[in-house]
């Protein structure tokens, strides 16, 4: 285990901690003795994880019911957390959009650009200027590996993913002065709620939660970027050497057969 509490602070702020990788990333900081901030829109679900994270670890918990999708979000977690000393940030509440781009509503696609660009940039901008002003501090971009080539019927979540991966990739050597670690995590299909929500089939052979939060815990402060699992490293590897067509006709007719609405 690493000391994650000497090296970061006491407290963690996670986003997306209602459920899936979120709610796995509180558990395994939880066990590093770590205080948490937890986040997301669903309060009961955040309450009972705080309740059983303090009875099991003997920490804090701060439930922080929001929707980062509004356009003030910032205002309400700058005061929740205005005594806090976070120094560790994972930057991990997301969803998808499937289906044929010109049929989904704009307004779906948009909230979508809130809340995996819009929000995590605005976080990482507020906690990052404060460890850079404590000279220590960790940020964990929770991407995806569609962030490595053009993704049909899922083309907008893919660029989204891209974008996380890119702030955080250029973060993780521009931070290194303030002495402050940032990894990016590629995970591939993982057991979630995520297909639910992007209304698609789960996909084949989808990782549990645990060793993809491992791996970004692992590697940060060690790596930039940490695609989770040898099967989805060597997908992303072959993605590098192959055509970009060919990848996107790939990713596209692996998604028609996901796909319920595409
Ligand atoms: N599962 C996969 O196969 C996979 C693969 C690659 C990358 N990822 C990425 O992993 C991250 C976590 O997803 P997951 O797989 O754990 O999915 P999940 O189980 O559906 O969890 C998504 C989390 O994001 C939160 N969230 C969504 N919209 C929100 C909003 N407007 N405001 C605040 N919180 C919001 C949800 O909380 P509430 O609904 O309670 O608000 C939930 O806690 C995402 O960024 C996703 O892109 C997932």
């Amino acid at each position: 285990m690493t000391d994650f509490r000497n090296r970061y602070g006491a407290w963690a702020l996670i986003t997306g901690a209602s459920s899936g990788i979120g709610t796995e990333f509180a558990r395994q900081l939880a066990a590093e003795k770590l205080d948490l901030v937890l986040i997301a829109r669903r309060r009961d679900r955040l309450k009972s994880l705080a309740t059983e994270l303090k009875l099991e670890h003997g920490i804090q918990v701060k439930v922080v019911p929001l929707d980062l999708a509004k356009p003030n979000f910032i205002n309400t977690l700058r005061k929740q957390t205005a005594k806090l000393n976070i120094g560790l940030v994972v930057n991990n509440a997301g969803f998808g959009v499937a289906g044929d781009f010109t049929e989904n509503p704009l307004a779906r696609e948009l909230e979508m650009l809130d809340v995996n660009c819009r929000a995590p940039l605005i976080i990482a901008h507020e906690y990052g200027r404060q460890m850079a002003a404590h000279r220590r501090g960790g940020l964990i971009m929770v991407s995806s590996i569609v962030a490595f080539q053009g993704v049909p019927f899922m083309s907008h979540y893919a660029a989204t993913k891209a974008y996380d991966l890119l702030l955080g990739e250029g973060l993780w050597y521009e931070m290194k002065k303030h002495g402050v670690d940032v990894i990016t995590l590629c995970p591939g299909a993982t057991t979630t709620e995520f297909s639910h929500v992007a209304d698609t089939a789960p996909a084949p052979g989808a990782m549990a939660v645990a060793p993809v939060v491992r791996a970004a815990l692992d590697g940060i402060g060690r790596t930039p970027v940490v695609v989770a699992g040898l099967k989805n490293k060597s997908m992303v590897f072959s993605t590098r050497l192959t055509p970009r067509r060919v990848a996107a006709t790939i990713a596209g007719r692996i998604m028609k057969r996901l796909g319920r609405s595409v």
